[in-house]
């Protein structure tokens, strides 16, 4: 089967196998796991921030980052699509009355300066606290520009905000852009990072920030049932995903433009665009769920107008779905 849904499908390798197989473990919440110790440090080394701590998921991270952040009755805002508003099931909301404030993305994943300043609460005891501005990287697999990220964080320090990055998929954003990761960390108070995306790992994610925003981080972490015993074992996943995963992200880069582009030959499948390792179809319902039965049929799992590449989808698998989306245009209703 060929597994278009999402990269986080992806099998850990042999190599990942025998690193997390023979990693050097300890009670991790004890501070004795040196495994965890090292992925935490190699991941401040990336990104230039003072702390950093191993959580379970990219939601508990943005849901530790979230309550370090912001009190009862505060407020964040993010985009109406985002993962922290949208995906993770209103945790904020539900375990530290937190308020979200969504808006609405841009075509480029952009929260609009306007849009945002005019949410921006006063301090009056009608509203709620403004307290962050949550942005995401990628967003739709669309990688943010340097100068955006200033502007949006600029504008948010001057309005006493801290500001926190959902970078689920950094590492994509840092390749597409060709900018570093800590450059693209830099303007942010508290920064997520997955490991078990693109990179590959079977979980995990760190958040990094300052010495106190991840003391309060490593608080609710075990608050929230993610303070984890002999983690190192899952620790050395991503130590072997930032040596051996990182660099090999650009295929799947490569794999999804190669992907638009040749839809875009086939009239009927014309649209689609791809931003990073995501392609996007612009096709009428039935249309799809049409083109996902012929896929299924070829073995190739799609969950919809989105599809992802990753580590296990090769250059041959791409030429497969291809092939099998030249058939379907040819006889597209069957
Ligand atoms: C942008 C973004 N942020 C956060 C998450 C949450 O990660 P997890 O599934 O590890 O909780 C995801 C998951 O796909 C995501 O796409």
């Amino acid at each position: 089967m060929i597994d278009l849904r999402s990269d986080t499908v992806t099998q850990p390798c042999a190599g990942m196998r025998d690193a997390m197989a023979n990693a050097l473990v300890g009670d991790d919440v004890y501070g004795d796991d040196p495994t965890v110790a090292a992925l935490e440090a190699k991941i401040c080394e990336i990104t230039h921030k003072e702390a950093a701590v191993f959580v379970t998921s990219g939601t508990q991270s943005n849901l530790c980052a979230l309550l370090s952040h912001c009190a009862r009755g505060e407020e964040y805002i993010a985009g109406q699509d985002a993962h922290t508003y949208r995906y993770e099931a209103g945790g904020a909301a539900v375990l530290g009355g937190i308020q979200p404030q969504p808006i609405v993305f841009n075509a480029q994943g952009e929260l609009p300066l306007d849009a945002i300043e005019a949410v921006i609460k006063p301090d009056d005891p009608h509203f709620a606290k403004t307290k962050l501005l949550c942005l995401e990287n990628t967003q739709g697999g669309k990688a943010l520009s340097l100068s955006y990220l200033a502007e949006a964080t600029a504008l948010a320090r001057k309005h006493h905000l801290n500001c926190h990055l959902d970078g689920a998929r950094l590492f994509n954003a840092a390749l597409a852009t060709n900018t570093s990761m800590d450059a693209l960390c830099q303007p942010f108070d508290t920064v997520s990072i997955c490991l078990s995306k693109g990179l590959g790992t079977p979980m995990g994610s760190v958040l990094v920030g300052s010495d106190e925003l991840i003391n309060r981080a490593r608080r609710w972490r075990k608050m929230l049932g993610g303070g984890l015993r002999q983690s190192g074992i899952v620790a050395a996943a991503g130590l072997f995903a930032l040596e051996h995963n990182v660099a090999r992200l650009i295929e799947d880069h490569q794999h999804a433009d190669a992907v638009a582009r040749a839809l875009n030959e086939l009239t009927i499948l014309e649209g689609a665009v791809a931003h990073t390792n995501m392609v996007f179809l612009n096709l009428p319902a039935n249309m799809l769920n049409a083109l996902q039965q012929h896929l299924k049929d070829a073995n190739i799992i799609i969950s919809g107008a989105r599809w992802v590449f990753h580590k296990d989808v090769t250059s041959g698998d791409v030429d497969h779905v291809l092939e099998a989306c030249r058939a379907f245009a040819k006889n597209p209703v069957n």
